[in-house]
């Protein structure tokens, strides 16, 4: 694979006193590409995203851009593009004023911001608002304006932290693809924070799973899916359930009283993590006499899908079914649970 890194993360720690919110970051970000950092509250994503852009310092380690180190360089002379979720528009500023803003202080030409607000305009689809108030917008209206403003400087980083949050989800979704979109034709290098991992796995090209400020997983949305790298990222992404169980004296693995026929990298009797997803399980019925047989304890019809939550043994596994499917399991059905051994994941349990 031909690489190209645009930004080289090398072994970023940061420490607030005695918290530790980064340890030993190494990510290389390619250039043009859109790199999604997700995570849970406090797993530090705001803080890396903030020392890219130069607001913090690293504890240790540095950041190169293009190969030059920019540890030193203030965040307004590094040229990146920003929206924060907490830096909002100019307030007294028109949309035209707040768009042209970073070109006015690098000294553009007032009929080169003149033109690049009106191009930034068509691009957000808001041709006709230059001249109003950001006051009078709604919030997905200021949402796009915010976005060309960090996009007029045509930034070599794009950075956004949480940019979408705030919107309804019909709207969230129309923005995302909106961004996504943007981006590409922009062709930017994209670094967005969230900890939504739908929205992370609609936007990216490559997903950086954080937690406990460690780099859990650095890969594809769908690698991150399919092949979760331990059970933190499991547990994080998707509907899962994290099955305990263990390894048999045959090496083989059981799960839901039934042996699974697959290779097992762990010592019979290890206890394992096993990471399977709600739509990767199918029920059947189960007679009363059956062995490895669970209990309905919930069932749904969620219209896009089917849910239900199972009780086996001492856990609730979590199952979904399509729309389509013909059964209807009840709450109080007794049923079997089966599982592709192509679609788990095992961990040793920690
Ligand atoms: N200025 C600061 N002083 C002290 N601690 C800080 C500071 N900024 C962040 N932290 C701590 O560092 C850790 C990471 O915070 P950060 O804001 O990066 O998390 P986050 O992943 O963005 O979370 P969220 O999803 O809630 O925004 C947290 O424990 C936080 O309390
Ligand atoms: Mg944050």
């Amino acid at each position: 694979m031909v690489t190209n890194t645009h930004l080289n993360i090398e072994a970023v720690s940061k420490s607030f006193g005695p918290v530790t919110a980064l340890t030993q970051i190494d990510l290389k970000i390619e250039r043009g590409s859109f790199v999604c950092l997700l995570g849970p509250s406090g797993c530090g994503k705001t803080t890396l995203l903030r020392i890219i852009a130069g607001f913090e310092k690293p504890t240790k380690g540095r950041l190169l851009l293009d190969g030059a180190d920019i540890s030193d360089i203030p965040p307004h002379k590094r040229g990146f593009g920003m929206v924060f979720q907490s830096l909002a528009l100019f307030p007294h500023m028109s949309v035209a004023q707040n768009i042209a803003y970073g070109l006015k202080l690098r000294k553009a030409s007032a009929k080169e911001q003149r033109e690049r607000v009106e191009e930034l305009l068509t691009v957000i689809e808001l041709p006709d608002i230059a001249d109003r108030a950001v006051s009078a917008l709604s919030g997905g209206q200021r949402q796009r304006v915010a976005i060309a403003r960090a996009l007029a400087i045509k930034p070599k980083l794009f950075l956004l932290d949480e940019p979408l949050s705030a919107l309804d989800a019909k709207l969230r979704d129309n923005m995302q693809i909106e961004l996504r979109r943007l981006q590409q034709k922009f062709g930017v290098t994209t670094v967005l924070v969230t900890h939504d991992q739908t929205e992370a796995m609609m936007l990216a090209d490559e997903l950086v799973v954080l937690d406990h400020g460690k780099v859990q997983q650095a890969a594809t949305p769908t690698s991150v899916y399919r092949q979760p790298a331990n059970s933190l990222v499991a547990d994080f992404i998707g509907a899962a359930n994290l099955v305990r169980t263990r390894v048999g004296e045959n090496g083989r693995l059981v799960l839901f009283g039934n042996t699974v026929e697959m290779a097992v990298d762990h010592d019979p009797g290890t206890a394992v993590n096993v990471a399977v997803r709600a739509e990767n399980i199918s029920l059947r019925s189960a007679q009363a006499d059956q062995e490895a047989a669970g209990r309905v304890v919930f069932a749904r019809d969620l219209g896009a899908f089917k849910e239900w939550l199972v009780s086996f043994e001492d856990q609730e596994i979590r199952v979904r079914g399509s729309a389509s499917d013909e059964i209807e399991f009840q709450v109080g059905d007794l049923v079997t649970l089966t599982v592709d051994p192509a679609r788990i994941s095992v961990f040793a349990a920690s």
